[in-house]
């Protein structure tokens, strides 16, 4: 290897910014990148495991011939890791290489604080990323012959998918999340049963996949939507009630088996802090679906009926789904009605029937 470039940090999961930045880097540098990750972040002790973290940049990094993964500090016996021994182990390993270290550009103003830092930049080029926010001052710039690299931004941070307000990394990283139950997951999982659980998770998936094939845009919004739509159904009833009653109240006289739609949205805004209106509205509606519903809407509503775990042979309605949104839709309506007149359920309320006005003409 000519150039690599060393790219340590939290990686708490790994996203779309990193793998980014991490592509600018080997484009204008023409090197390998290797992928370093901490094995504590030494500012929080709730982080997740190191070989989660590990695995999930394995599968982010899969089939990009020149991104490695480094196990150096993850597998050091040291308390702390410090870049500049780091810096010297890649020195001793890849002689002939020339080195580059990538810091945040939040880091440029206080570099010279690092441990050993003049050392350090000798051995390798010490490199950040231009951010506009950022004022960055010329003394450490010039004092350690820092070089900059620009473009590579992805408006998506760590925090935001541990917390599940995006989920801008890729579809292996994400799956990989939920069925490990990390971060949001463990969260989800503390409103529910493991019965249920396993519904949501499909439930999710499902949608996601039919977004996929329908090339919605929101596609990420049906999957956020989807794992956040029963989170409501096992809050105890005289509580739903007392909710209701003071935010939804025109739902009050609704069957209370429908209560937990609105109670999922009460929980997502006060909970996770998520406002936004389609994952809202397909929450809302998830169980008597609506006039005027959105993709991610009808899609949540369709999966949440149909996915596998229901126990009956759906893949037609499936596949119908799959391949249009809208003439799914119809399918899964009429399916509905079919299973509710047999078992003499009635399901004429308002926000229903609503819905079979438009959507079944
Ligand atoms: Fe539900
Ligand atoms: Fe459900």
């Amino acid at each position: 290897m000519k150039n690599i470039v060393l790219f340590g940090g939290a990686f708490d999961p790994i996203h779309f910014g990193h793998i980014n930045m991490a592509k600018e880097a080997s484009k204008q540098l023409d090197a390998d990148i290797f992928f370093i990750p901490a094995k504590i972040a030494v500012w929080k002790n709730d982080s997740s495991p190191i070989e989660d973290k590990i695995n999930m940049i394995q599968l982010a990094i899969e089939g990009e011939k020149r991104f490695h993964l480094s196990r150096y500090e993850a597998d050091s016996q040291e308390e702390v890791n410090y870049s500049i021994d780091t810096v010297k182990h890649f020195k001793e390993s890849y002689k002939d290489s020339r080195l580059y270290f990538l810091i945040g550009a939040d880091q440029v103003n206080s570099f010279h604080k690092w441990k050993d830092a003049d050392e350090l930049a000798e051995l390798a080029t010490i490199v950040y990323f231009k951010r506009p926010d950022l004022e960055l001052s010329d003394e450490n710039i010039k004092r350690f012959k820092m070089k900059e690299i620009s473009g590579g931004e992805v408006d998506v941070s760590s925090t935001d998918i541990r917390n599940l307000k995006s989920l801008e990394t890729p579809d292996s990283v994400i799956d990989y999340i939920i069925d490990h139950r990390l971060y949001f997951m463990q969260r989800i999982a503390g409103y529910m049963s493991e019965k249920r659980l396993l519904h949501v998770i499909s439930t999710a998936k499902l949608s996601y996949e039919v977004a996929i094939a329908n090339n919605l845009k929101d596609a990420k919004k049906a999957l956020i939507a989807a794992l956040l739509h029963d989170i409501g159904k096992e809050m105890p009833m005289s509580e739903q009630r007392e909710v209701m009653a003071e935010h939804f109240r025109d739902y009050l006289n609704y069957p209370p088996a429908i209560y937990h739609q609105f109670i999922g949205v009460y929980l997502v805004e006060r909970d996770f802090d998520i406002h936004d209106p389609v994952i809202l509205d397909a929450i809302m509606f998830h169980t008597t679906a609506n006039s005027n519903m959105t993709d991610v809407g009808i899609i949540v509503h369709c999966v949440d009926k149909i996915e596998p775990t229901r126990g009956f042979d759906s893949t037609e309605l499936i596949n119908a789904l799959k391949s249009s949104v809208i003439d799914g839709f119809a399918e899964v309506l009429k399916s509905n009605i079919d299973y509710y007149t047999k078992r003499n359920i009635d399901y004429r309320n308002d926000l229903q029937m609503a819905c079979l006005n438009q959507y079944l003409k």
